[in-house]
């Protein structure tokens, strides 16, 4: 008899981002990142293993993954089972509680939800470090997405200097808003992974690397002291200085669509009007509108009636989670 270990991961929005990875692979990041994990969108995996299957065996959603995505989630699966010193083959089902291609970066929920039941499914018992570490195999930012409320993830040359660690629990600022307004749903067409790879072919990273120590501290303590406009002004920042370097890649990656400008455009518009809202982009063309709840209605309703745009909004939440444990 075998065990199905189900477990929930927030996806994350980061203030600092990471981008850019250190070459002897294993997403050991170049620059420290500090993210809130979010409460609403979040991804639901359950880990069943196999005695008699030949393969590993995944569902996302209702259907098979793509070979790429199959390959990353199975060679993950094969550092859980090194980690383990075991060789079951395992059943996962994954599903995400936000629509898939609205542009919410699945694989930081996906991953640390995946490396929270398998490692349990797999028998090991894992300290919340070691499993920020195990994430970070999976995605970089995955690591963030195992601790709940605001969190670093340090940056390090080895495996074992890489991991994250919670600066505040999701209690300590619970007003904050991440209003995310979906520019396109279409499937970005260069994934994190390739862009970590080519961020070194950059002539602004050495330029952003430099800036980051200074504004990372500005971020931690913005936090710390609950300040919207200083969290906000330092992640606007950071969002366009990652995107200077993606921009600046070999080749180039420009991941804005004209509805961003618009977005980012409106933004700083309403700050002109004194409604306090602040943008941030990943890797992709949908903004994450940072706000607080007494902004949020505003905020919300004037980029849909302005811009047309759908929005979903979201708040900090906890850290990844087991929620069933059944024999099977
Ligand atoms: O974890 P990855 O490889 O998907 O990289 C995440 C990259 C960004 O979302 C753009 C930044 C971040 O820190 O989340």
């Amino acid at each position: 008899m075998g065990y199905a270990v189900t477990a929930e991961a927030g996806a994350n929005i980061a203030f600092v981002k990471y981008w850019g990875n250190r070459r002897q692979g294993k997403n050991l990041p170049l620059n420290p990142s500090i993210s809130m994990t979010l409460a609403s969108c979040v991804t639901r995996t359950t880990v069943e293993l196999s005695e008699t299957a030949g393969q590993d065996h995944i569902i996302l959603g209702e259907t098979s993954p793509g070979e790429k995505a199959r390959h990353r989630i199975e060679a993950f699966l094969d550092q859980v089972r090194t980690l383990a010193a075991r060789e079951e083959r395992a059943r996962v089902f994954s599903t995400n509680s936000f629509p898939g291609g609205c542009g919410i970066a699945s694989s930081a929920s996906g991953f640390a939800a995946l490396a929270v039941a398998a490692t349990v499914a797999y028998g090991l018992n894992l300290k919340a470090r070691d499993l920020t570490r195990a994430a970070r195999l999976g995605s970089g930012s995955a690591a963030r997405s195992i601790l709940g409320g605001f969190v670093e993830l340090k940056p390090g040359a080895r495996h074992e200097d890489a991991y994250a660690v919670q600066l505040e629990p999701e209690s300590h600022w619970p007003e904050l808003r991440d209003l995310i307004v979906i520019v396109s749903e279409q499937e970005k067409e260069v994934s994190s992974a390739e862009g970590h790879r080519i961020a070194h072919t950059s002539e602004m990273l050495a330029g952003r690397l430099d800036a980051i120590p200074s504004r990372a501290e500005r971020i931690r303590q913005a936090i710390e002291q609950r300040d919207l406009a200083r969290l906000g002004e330092a992640a606007e920042e950071d969002a366009l200085s990652m995107h200077a370097v993606m921009m600046t890649s070999t080749p180039p990656l420009l991941y804005w669509h004209p509805g961003t400008l618009d977005v980012i455009r409106l933004v700083w518009t309403m700050r002109k009007e004194n409604v306090k809202a602040y943008f941030t982009i990943d890797a992709g063309p949908n903004v994450h509108v940072l706000t607080t709840e007494e902004h949020l209605t505003e905020v919300e309703g004037r980029i849909r009636r302005r811009l047309g745009f759908q929005t979903i909004a979201d708040r900090p939440g906890p850290g990844a989670r087991i929620v069933e444990r059944r024999a099977s």
